[in-house]
């Protein structure tokens, strides 16, 4: 998990966020044990903004990853930063009840799961 944790501050030093200031780094480890690093890329129309999370995921997917173990989440926030609601629908998608980890740059961590910060989604057994 230590190496995890690395992978997502690591990463989040490569965020492209010259609007808001706000760097984020997550790291999702899939099943073989594979890392699937990412940043949040900000843009200047704001909107299209991608957060490092879901950044991480279509890294992981178009890689042909499909099964994922847990995913860090690393900011510098005293208040552990939490993926958004766009991203904890994505994290359902690919990931299921996974793991979340949080942390931050003094080494703070908590572990949560998906379906606690993500309660009643919308999924595939809708359709
Ligand atoms: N952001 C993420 O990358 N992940 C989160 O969990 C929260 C927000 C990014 C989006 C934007 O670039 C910046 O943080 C401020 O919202």
């Amino acid at each position: 998990m230590n190496s995890l944790i690395e992978a997502a501050l690591h990463v989040r030093e490569r965020a492209h966020a010259p609007f808001s200031n706000f760097k984020v780094g997550a790291a999702l480890l899939g099943e073989d044990g594979q890392i699937y690093a990412g940043c949040n890329v900000e843009n200047a129309t704001y909107g299209l903004t991608v957060c490092a999370e879901r950044v991480a995921v279509f890294k992981a997917v178009s890689e042909g990853a499909r099964k994922f173990r847990r995913i860090v989440v690393a900011a510098d926030t005293n208040v552990l930063t939490p993926p958004c609601g766009a991203c904890r629908q994505i994290l359902w998608e690919f990931c299921g009840d996974i793991e979340v980890i949080l942390t931050n740059l003094q080494g703070k961590t908590e572990s949560l799961r998906l379906k606690d910060l993500f309660p009643r989604p919308f999924d595939a057994s809708f359709l």
